[in-house]
């Protein structure tokens, strides 16, 4: 059975004290109000991932994750951070593919392919993100790329591992906007994704891997958006940089 997940991804935001202090914000309402097993997952920025890590401590429901990795393995790339690397501090989830990534890092299809087998390779979860902008929405071919994006970076794995995949459906023109997906226009894109899944690797496969929401998820949207057969969860951007609207999405999935 697939997974309830909640992931906030805090793109570049905090300093490390900010960070140490939402941190344990988040630990404390989620101890004393969050039922249920849903995962959790912070995103922090690279300079927190451990020391997010060692806040939470070991037996932490909440886990961690980074927000990129490189395609390569190791070697003389200035800046950059390899999946190895993320897995050598413990650090268990990478988002690869965000839309912000594709659009300012020209970060195409083919590369997040390599990336994500970067991430398997290392035995790590990546949170593969894809969506369409406005432009494509309006035209109606919103349903062809999505599948594209899904086909270029993910079709060439095995069933065995897409099934170690978390995807995240995050349409841009909801991403920071405040503006986001109706429950039905997120239901229908899930149920896209989760058939051109099954029609690849079959249905069993499909029905195991989760499928989250991404774009302005808030307190008050998420549990409609959560409550969609086909919506396994949410990847959180601005609400998640404050503790109380976090945790009421959590209480939400
Ligand atoms: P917002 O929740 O701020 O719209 O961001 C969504 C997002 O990009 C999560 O990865």
């Amino acid at each position: 059975m697939r997974s309830k997940i909640v992931a906030g991804n805090w793109k570049m935001n905090k300093s490390l004290e900010e960070a140490k202090a939402l941190t344990s914000e988040i630990m404390a309402m989620v101890a004393d109000e969050v039922k249920g097993d849903t995962k959790i997952v912070l995103c922090t920025p690279f300079p927190y991932l451990l020391s997010t890590k060692n806040q939470l401590g070991t037996n932490s429901r909440i886990e961690v994750g980074a927000q990129n990795c490189s395609e390569h393995d190791s070697g003389a790339y200035t800046g950059e951070t390899s999946a190895s690397m993320i897995k050598s501090i413990g650090i268990p989830y990478v988002i690869i593919g965000h839309s912000e990534r594709r659009q300012y890092f020209g970060e195409d299809g083919k590369l997040l392919a390599k990336k994500v087998d970067k991430v398997l390779a290392s035995e790590l979860t990546p949170i593969f993100c894809c969506g369409e902008p406005l432009e494509i929405r309006e035209a109606g071919t919103h349903e062809a790329l999505v599948k594209k994006q899904v086909e270029e970076s993910l079709f060439h794995l095995t069933a065995k591992a897409v099934q170690k995949v978390v995807i995240a459906y995050e349409p841009v023109w909801a991403i920071g906007t405040g503006k986001t997906a109706t429950s039905q226009q997120a239901q229908d894109m899930h149920a896209v994704i989760r058939t051109y899944l099954a029609e690849r690797y079959g249905k069993e496969v499909a029905e195991n891997i989760s499928i989250l929401y991404g774009g302005s998820v808030k307190p008050d949207n998420a549990r409609e958006i959560f409550s969609c057969p086909d919506v396994d969860g949410g990847l959180v951007g601005g609400a998640s940089l404050k503790s109380r609207d976090f945790v009421d999405i959590i209480k939400g999935a």
